[in-house]
């Protein structure tokens, strides 16, 4: 039931040539409570929605024609929206604090009432967090001991082009995959299900996503400010140019490793959490935001299996989630410095 609605939402947005600069009223048939959002928010404002109340697109919206309102909880979520959006400006000074997921929190009905006690024992107190003792890092400190870590500045400009090849898994299935990186910001990915491709690429200004037999699409500015991360040929040489501003978080761990946690926001780029393995140095994880008027879309992704590359040490693994979809990608063989043609990350 998602797809025949997310495909004809995708319809209509490639039938709108100005949809870049446009708001969602003018792109699409039946917008009140989202007037004056920008209209490409409209489908991530949808799918934030479905992923806050755990509900597919189909519980609001008929097959086939999302401009009707006959179904009730279409006209109740337009009533929440609208709740949700007078909440932020009349008692958060118009950002973003709440959101459905604050109060649905992946439910399609929230929960008013706190639980009983369900035993005699005491009740549990969370113990505070210890200080941290001593001298505690600095955000430069952390950055200088990632940059090391995976290499240093020397070993990681010696490499300008990088050919991948592995294989991604995704709901159980498995099929190949090749990426090629160009430094310092050039990077397609295609993988192969069948006869198809199916590509995402970033070619150092914009992204864009394309499969065989199909018109390829421009990515909206949020998709592409992301991609254009992931392009990073040396994130860690590049980070303090794309985020001056990162600032040291409380640190935490990922999958049990105590980590380092650095925060950045810059304009046109994704609000970023970078976490680093305290002790090599490492980033393990990334947890990235695209903002929807109704709330924060995260996506994570965990960089493991860090392996030697002529001096840089890279990631051969990694694992992208979001709260509609996951997948891994195991690269098995690596080639450096190969050439490759900077056409090869132009849009068709
Ligand atoms: C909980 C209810 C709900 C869910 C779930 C939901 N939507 Fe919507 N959708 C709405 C509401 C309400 C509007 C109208 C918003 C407004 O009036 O500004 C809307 C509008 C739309 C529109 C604009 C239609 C037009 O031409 O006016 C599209 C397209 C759309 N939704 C697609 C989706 C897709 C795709 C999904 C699943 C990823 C989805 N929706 C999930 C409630 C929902
Ligand atoms: C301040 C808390 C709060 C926020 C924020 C909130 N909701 Fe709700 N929502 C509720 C409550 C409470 C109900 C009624 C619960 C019930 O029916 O059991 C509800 C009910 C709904 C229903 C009807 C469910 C049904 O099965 O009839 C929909 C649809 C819905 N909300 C959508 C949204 C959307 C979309 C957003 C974000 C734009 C949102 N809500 C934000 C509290 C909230």
């Amino acid at each position: 039931m998602y797809r025949p609605i997310l495909i004809a939402a995708l319809a209509a947005l490639a039938a709108a040539p100005i949809f870049a600069q446009s708001n969602a009223e003018q792109v699409y048939k039946n917008i009140t409570a989202l007037k004056g959002t920008p209209a490409d928010q409209l489908i991530p404002a949808m799918q934030f929605i479905s992923a806050s109340l755990g509900v597919e697109c189909s519980a609001c919206h008929v097959q086939g024609n999302p401009a009707a309102d006959d179904k009730p909880m279409k006209k109740t979520a337009r009533s929440m929206i609208e709740m949700t959006l007078a909440l932020n400006k009349d008692h958060f000074g118009g950002r973003l604090q709440v959101s459905c997921n604050t109060c649905h929190n992946g439910h399609e009905h929230p929960n008013a009432i706190p639980p009983v006690l369900e035993s005699d024992a005491p009740m549990k107190k969370e113990a505070p967090a210890a200080r941290p003792s001593g001298p505690q890092p600095t955000a430069d400190d952390v950055l200088q001991k990632y940059l090391a870590a995976v290499g240093g500045a020397d070993a990681l400009k010696k490499t300008t082009t990088r050919i991948e090849k592995g294989v991604i898994l995704a709901g159980g299935m498995e099929s190949p995959i090749e990426l090629y990186l160009k430094a310092p910001n050039k990077r397609i990915s295609i993988s192969k299900m069948g006869n198809s491709d199916s590509m995402t690429a970033f070619d150092g200004t914009k992204g864009w996503m394309g499969s065989t037999g199909r018109p390829a699409r421009e990515m909206s500015e949020a998709e592409s400010a992301a991609a254009g991360l992931d392009a990073q040929f040396a994130l860690a040489l590049s980070l303090k140019e794309l985020y001056p501003q990162l600032r040291r978080g409380r640190p935490d761990t990922v999958n049990g490793v105590e980590c380092e946690v650095l925060q950045g926001t810059a304009p046109g780029k994704p609000l970023v959490r970078l976490y680093f393995d305290k002790q090599s140095g490492l980033l393990v994880r990334m947890q990235r935001y695209a903002d929807t008027p109704v709330g924060r879309t995260p996506t994570q992704i965990d960089y493991a299996d860090y392996r030697d590359s002529d001096g840089a040490k890279i990631p051969y693994r990694w694992t992208l989630s979001r709260p509609n979809g996951r997948f891994t990608i195991q690269i098995k063989e690596v080639q450096n410095n190969a050439p490759v043609d900077d056409a090869k990350f132009s849009k068709p």
